[in-house]
């Protein structure tokens, strides 16, 4: 009966401890912002696009950006690009697929004001909101039905952010290189490394700094976290450089999904033991019950 007793106090001060203090103590560290589940309320309804009217339209996009899903090139490479405007605009394969319909539409009349990002490097580039929502319907009606938490954070964060885990830099992968036999100089990983140093130099000018590495991020910040500062940066981070980028549910599964995989690989292994590790106490508390209750008998 003692043991039962110390058992319960013990369960209580734990149960406290963990639901009461802890995110208490959370709360208190981090402003709690509650978001709008990707609303966008601030910017208003569009018209129906159409997908081929906006085909024309779209003819403009490919003198900053490529759309490789159509085999069209990026005029300038990353580096060239990121000299020109501070940053490498991202192939729009995706865009249609990644993007909230509304934001992306109000987004093309006004970038700047849309991202809430004061000095956003791409220019106003369609005409009307009708214009506008032809495009979206085109770069909608393109998009792939698959797409890959890669190819989604790349599209949607990979021109600013690294991450180290995944080899992802903010000008492509890492390439796989080989030294010079008889040198032991590597002038392909040399001159990949100028490249990105020269693309980060013009980046941080851009942005102010050098936006962070995500690779542990989700590990230091909650999801819930990074949900709401993906979703409105301002939110968290008042005055910040960084873009709203105006992901729809799909786009931030993806981003997601692939900070999980890249910072956390293990976390589905995790999950899978856990259950196994309670079914393991619970049998083994039961069966040093039966233990104890066979010893004590007929000791009483
Ligand atoms: C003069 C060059 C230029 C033109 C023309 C241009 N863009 Fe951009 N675009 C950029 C740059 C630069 C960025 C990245 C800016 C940044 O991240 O600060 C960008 C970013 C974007 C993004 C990412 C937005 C986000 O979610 O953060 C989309 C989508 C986009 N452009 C679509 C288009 C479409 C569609 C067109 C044609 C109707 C177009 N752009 C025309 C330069 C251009
Ligand atoms: C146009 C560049 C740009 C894009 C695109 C961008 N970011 Fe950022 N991000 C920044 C900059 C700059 C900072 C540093 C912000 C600051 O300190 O004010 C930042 C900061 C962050 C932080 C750190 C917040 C903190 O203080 O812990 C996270 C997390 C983040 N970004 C996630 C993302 C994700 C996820 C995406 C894609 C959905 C994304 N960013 C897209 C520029 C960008």
């Amino acid at each position: 009966m003692k043991e039962l007793k110390i058992f319960g106090i013990v369960a209580i001060f734990t149960l406290v401890l963990y639901w009461g203090v802890e995110p208490f103590a959370h709360s208190q560290m981090h402003k709690h912002v509650e978001g709008e589940h990707l609303a966008y309320s601030d910017l208003k309804e569009t018209p129906k696009g159409d997908a081929t009217k906006g085909e024309a339209l779209a003819s403009a996009c490919i003198g900053c950006h490529s759309i490789n899903v159509k085999n069209m090139p990026a005029p300038m490479d990353a580096v060239a690009s990121a000299a020109a405007y501070g940053v490498n605009p991202p192939d729009l394969s995706f865009a249609g697929a990644m993007l909230d319909e509304k934001f992306f539409a109000h987004f093309l009349l006004n970038p700047a004001e849309v991202t809430k990002s004061k000095h956003f490097a791409m220019p106003p580039s369609a005409g009307s909101i009708q214009d506008a929502a032809d495009i979206v319907a085109y770069f909608k009606s393109i998009a792939p039905k698959e797409i890959s938490p890669k190819e989604g954070f790349e599209f949607a964060c990979g021109r600013c952010h690294a991450n180290r885990y995944a080899k992802w830099t903010q000008i492509g992968t890492v390439p796989k290189t080989k030294a010079n036999i008889t040198t032991g100089v590597d002038l392909d990983a040399l001159e990949f490394k100028k490249n990105l140093g020269m693309y980060q130099n013009a980046l941080a000018k851009y942005m102010g700094k050098l936006p962070p590495d995500l690779s542990i991020i989700i590990r230091s910040r909650s999801e819930h976290f990074l949900e709401t500062l993906i979703e409105n940066p301002q939110s968290q981070l008042p005055g910040t450089a960084m873009p709203r980028v105006g992901l729809n549910k799909e786009g931030m599964e993806k981003v997601m999904t692939y900070l999980e995989e890249t910072g956390d690989p293990s976390k589905p292994l995790r999950e899978d033991i856990g259950w196994k590790v309670i079914l393991f106490f619970i049998i083994f508390t039961i069966l040093a019950y039966l233990w104890k209750k066979s010893m004590w008998k007929g000791h009483h």
